[in-house]
C-alpha cells in the first residue's frame, strides 16, 4: 500500500470509485482540479488500483481535511485510518479540522478513534435566490459585531476557519460581512462567501441576530444571490442559535470536528 500525491492520470479512476458516494452522488469531480494543482491531494494505491483519496489544505493558521474516500469494495479494512495518519504527517503540528455531517457514523466512528473531538455543530439550511428588498447592507466597521460574532469559527465555502476579532476586522475590509442596523444598533449580522470550488453557490458561513435582522439579512442574499447568477443558497449557523425563519428550508446536521496535533521530536 503506498500513499502518494494525487496525478492527472488518477482522476478517471477515483471519479469512478466515487460517483455514487452519496446518495446524491458525490463532488469530487468538481474540485479535483483545483485540490491537484494546490499540491494536497493524496491517492491511496494498492496492488496497482487506486482507492482511496483525500485532501488536506494547510491554511494559514490550521489544516483542513476534507474529501476522504475509500472504494467500497476495500472498506473496513484501515485504508481510512491509514489516510488520516498520512495527513496527520503532512500536517506535522497545529490544529486540524474536519467536518462530518451527523449522520455519517463510519466516518464519526474512524475520526472518533483517530482523536478527534466534536468542536461545535452547525445547521446546514437552504433557500432559493430571488428578488427581494431588504434593510441589510454590507458592514462598513466591525465595531458593534464582536458580540453578534460569537463562534470561534465560520464556515468558508464548507471550510470552517477561526473566527476572531482580526479576522473580523479583515472580513468586514473585504465587504464580506452583511449587517442589520436599526437606530444605531446592530439587530443582525451574517459572513458570506462565494467559493472558487462551489462557484453556483452563495454560502452563508455564520450568521446570528434577532429574528427580523436575520430575515433582513436573508432577503439580502437572496438578492444578491440572484443578481449574481447563482442557483443555490446555503446558509449555515452554530446548532444552537436554531434559526426559525420560514425563508429557510432546514436540512442537515454536521460536527466540525477537531484535533491538536502535538509537534514530536
Ligand atoms: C469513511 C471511510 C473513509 C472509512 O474508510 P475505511 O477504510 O472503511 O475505514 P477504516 O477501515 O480505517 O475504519 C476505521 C474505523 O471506522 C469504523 N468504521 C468504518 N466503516 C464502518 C462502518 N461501515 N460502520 C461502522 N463503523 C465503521 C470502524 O469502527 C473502524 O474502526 P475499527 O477498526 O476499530 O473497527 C469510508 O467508509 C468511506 O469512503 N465512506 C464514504 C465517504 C465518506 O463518508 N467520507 C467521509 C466524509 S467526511
Amino acid at each position: 500500500m503506498e500513499i502518494r500525491k494525487a496525478k492527472r492520470d488518477d482522476r478517471q479512476a477515483v471519479l469512478e470509485f466515487c460517483k455514487d458516494t452519496f446518495p446524491w452522488g458525490d463532488y469530487i469531480s468538481d474540485v479535483w482540479g483545483i485540490w491537484e494543482s494546490d499540491g494536497g491531494l493524496y491517492v491511496l494505491e494498492m496492488e496497482d488500483a487506486v482507492v482511496g483519496v483525500y485532501h488536506v489544505a494547510l491554511l494559514q493558521k490550521e489544516a483542513w481535511l476534507e474529501g476522504m474516500r475509500v472504494h467500497p469494495n476495500h472498506r473496513k479494512k484501515g485504508l481510512g485510518t491509514a489516510m488520516m495518519g498520512h495527513a496527520e504527517s503532512v500536517v506535522k503540528e497545529g490544529t486540524i479540522r474536519l467536518v462530518i455531517e451527523s449522520e455519517n457514523h463510519p466516518s464519526i466512528k474512524m475520526v472518533r478513534n483517530m482523536g478527534y473531538d466534536i468542536e461545535s455543530e452547525w445547521r446546514l439550511y437552504v433557500m432559493e435566490p430571488g428578488r427581494e428588498t431588504s434593510k441589510a447592507s454590507i458592514a462598513e466597521t466591525a465595531a458593534n459585531l464582536a458580540d453578534l460574532a460569537d463562534s470561534h469559527t465560520y464556515a468558508d465555502s464548507w471550510k470552517w476557519l477561526p473566527l476572531d476579532g482580526e479576522e473580523l476586522g479583515k472580513l468586514v475590509g473585504n465587504g464580506r460581512v452583511v449587517e442589520c442596523s436599526q437606530n444605531g444598533s446592530v439587530l443582525a449580522a451574517g459572513i458570506w462567501n462565494r467559493s472558487r470550488d462551489f462557484p453556483e453557490a452563495f454560502q452563508i458561513g455564520f450568521i446570528n441576530g434577532t429574528g427580523d435582522g436575520i430575515d433582513e439579512i436573508l432577503k439580502f442574499a437572496k438578492n444578491r444571490a440572484f443578481e449574481t447568477g447563482c442557483r443555490r443558497i446555503q446558509v449555515f449557523a452554530p446548532e444552537r442559535f436554531k434559526l426559525n425563519s420560514s425563508l429557510l428550508e432546514v436540512k442537515s446536521l454536521f460536527y466540525l470536528m477537531r484535533k491538536e496535533l502535538r509537534k514530536t521530536l
